[in-house]
């Protein structure tokens, strides 16, 4: 028997925002729209994604490096772009902040009333780009505080705890996309005959222990004694299972659905990693805590963490509770 979502009781995103909400307010009405048109960047991404194989100038890279020193792709500027256009027409939003933008970019049409930042790493895992494999877009919303005249964007450097809403979307067999608006965890998937996302779960709580642990283990020998001794103790202990698909956000997915605990660590050449706290950190941080799990630099919560530059990196442990503090205490018994 087969029991398609719409069949059963079908809520909508822009329903499901407004119901936690529980209110009509302005408020409330700003985060439906901005839930949508996130969504709305996360469809035309997965309808390109989706048709790679078959069409021309989608695949490969562009021959530009970005601010990170990475080659870049072209589904990276694509999809950089579409979150931009998409806001462009929202109103709501003034600026945005990517990973692949030096700068923040401005929309100056929107800058008398648009009231809000948005923070996003538009495609997550570009190295599975060009093999059909999972991608991710991230994204944060935080208040618009500081005046924008002077362009620095200072207002931004603040902890994740300012973030209003964050989440992910997961390009994988199917597109998922996964939010919170500091009011529990909900994922929705989308059916693309209706073109809309629909809730697939509510409330999401994530095992307070899980036997995956997903690391990059090719940079061993660059990592501090600390992290070699916890994986020494991975290794030999019974119960655990490496899981690392290159792409962040798919590997939180599972940890976030199955337990477990992802690292990116820092490395002899980059001591902070390679994660990025405002635009990749802080929301997936803020979205494990809402699901009753925690993230940590080994030393710090990821949340409390206030940068001192947009791109900034940080050390990224983040997962079951009782994964991280495990991690966590190899870490501090080094120190
Ligand atoms: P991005 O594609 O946005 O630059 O992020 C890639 C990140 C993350 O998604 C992934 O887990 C990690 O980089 C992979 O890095 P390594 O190849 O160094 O393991
Ligand atoms: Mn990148
Ligand atoms: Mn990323
Ligand atoms: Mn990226």
């Amino acid at each position: 028997d087969y029991e398609y979502a719409l069949d059963r009781d079908c809520t909508t995103l822009s329903r499901h925002v407004l119901q936690q909400l529980k209110s009509f307010s302005p408020d409330a009405q700003d985060l439906s729209t901005l839930m949508n048109r996130i969504a709305l960047a996360g469809k035309l991404i997965a309808r390109r994604l989706s048709r790679a194989g078959l069409m021309e100038g989608v695949l490969g890279f562009t021959g530009d490096v970005n601010v990170q020193g990475e080659s870049v792709k072209k589904m990276d500027v694509y999809a950089n772009d579409v979150f931009i256009s998409v806001f462009k027409q929202s109103g709501l939003v003034c600026r945005l902040a990517s990973e692949e933008m030096e700068k923040p970019y401005y929309i100056p049409e929107n800058c008398p009333i648009g009231r809000y930042t948005l923070l996003y790493d538009p495609i997550d895992g570009s190295s599975n780009t060009d093999i059909n494999l999972s991608l991710g877009s991230i994204f944060a919303i935080r208040q618009q505080e500081g005046d924008d005249s002077d362009n620095s964007a200072s207002d931004l450097l603040q902890s994740g705890r300012k973030q209003i809403a964050a989440g992910y979307i997961l390009y994988g067999p199917s597109t998922m996309l996964v939010y919170s608006i500091g009011k529990g965890v909900h994922s929705f998937s989308l059916d693309p005959s209706l073109g809309e996302f629909i809730l697939t779960e509510e409330n999401i709580k994530m095992p307070q222990q899980g036997a995956v642990y997903s690391v990059n283990e090719g940079n061993f020998w660059q990592w501090e004694e600390s992290i070699r001794e916890y994986i020494r103790y991975v290794h030999r202990t019974e119960g655990y299972t490496a899981r690392y698909s290159g792409a962040m956000v798919s590997d939180i997915h599972r940890v976030l659905v199955q337990g477990g605990v992802f690292l990116y660590p820092g490395t002899t050449k980059n001591p902070e990693g390679k994660i990025r706290l405002l635009y990749e950190s802080a929301p997936l941080a803020f979205l494990i805590e809402q699901a009753g799990g925690r993230a940590s630099t080994g030393t710090q919560e990821i949340l409390d963490v206030v940068p001192e530059q947009l791109h900034q990196r940080a050390p990224l442990i983040i997962g079951s509770k009782e994964n991280v503090a495990l991690v966590e205490s190899f870490i501090q018994q080094q120190a």
